[in-house]
């Protein structure tokens, strides 16, 4: 009750208390409900009722993130997830066939065929759920990282073992590598087409890093060998930087 509405009552009833119209009990009454804000029928007038709504917070809005961002929905969160993923699978690819071309390792050129085959299926499979979503793709690796990739991964001069510890010092350690892809499984709940798609995916980047840890140790570039030899300021995994979020760039 305002205190405007509150004179107004006090002087109706002191008016009517006046003229003997009421008695004293029911002036006490009603006095007491005009000094405690509640009306004859109980109920706790309007703008106390407001101001209380006012103090109730609402709960914040969902959201789902992807790395540094941040989306209103699940499609929205996994529509740019795909479609990056996409993007890095189709580049690792052609990446891996470059590697394949001038590899001198027969066990290693073996290896990366079958690697390349599981990026290009990713790949299509990505772009067709994209398609299914209602979304074109659109990501692309920098132009910069994809050249200096080219040039490197098909250069008969760098050894295929460094090409190798190169790969995987641009990798979080173990789990981490594939962080991203179990970051955005823990947020669906209701797309189940995509978290299966997804999941299978996870098992074949698993394998492929598997496979890159087990040539590394063969050729003697394992990650121990690699942090001895690469001073720490230098090291792939300090500078990783936007060219590379574990697998989703595809390499
Ligand atoms: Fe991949």
């Amino acid at each position: 009750m305002s205190e405007t509405n509150r004179q107004f009552e006090l002087r109706q009833l002191l008016k009517a208390y006046r003229k003997g119209l009421i008695s004293d009990a029911l002036f006490e009454e009603q006095l007491r409900e005009i000094d405690s804000g509640v009306d004859a029928t109980g109920e706790t007038p309007a703008v106390a009722t407001a101001a209380t709504e006012v103090r109730s917070p609402e709960p914040p809005p969902r959201v789902w993130t992807c790395g540094s961002r941040q989306f209103d929905s699940e499609r929205g969160m996994l529509v740019h997830f795909i479609d990056e993923f996409r993007a890095g699978e189709a580049f690792g690819a052609e990446a891996f066939a470059l590697w394949a071309e001038v590899s001198t390792d027969p066990r290693l050129r073996g290896g990366l065929h079958a690697v390349r085959e599981r990026e290009d299926a990713h790949a299509r499979l990505l772009a067709a759920r994209l398609s299914d979503l209602g979304a074109a793709p659109r990501a692309e690796l920098p132009a910069q990282f994809r050249e200096t990739a080219r040039t490197k991964l098909r250069s008969r001069e760098i050894r295929d073992a460094d090409k190798v510890r190169a790969f995987l010092e641009r990798l979080p350690e173990g789990e981490a590598a594939v962080q991203p892809i179990l970051d955005v499984l823990a947020q669906i709940e209701r797309d189940h087409e995509t978290c299966a798609l997804l999941e299978e995916i996870l098992v074949d980047e698993i394998a492929t890093l598997k496979w890159f840890e087990e040539t590394a140790t063969r050729l003697g570039v394992g990650r121990a060998a690699a942090a001895e030899a690469v001073p720490a300021a230098t090291n792939g995994r300090a500078q990783a930087g936007d060219d590379a979020a574990g697998l989703r760039t595809g390499l």
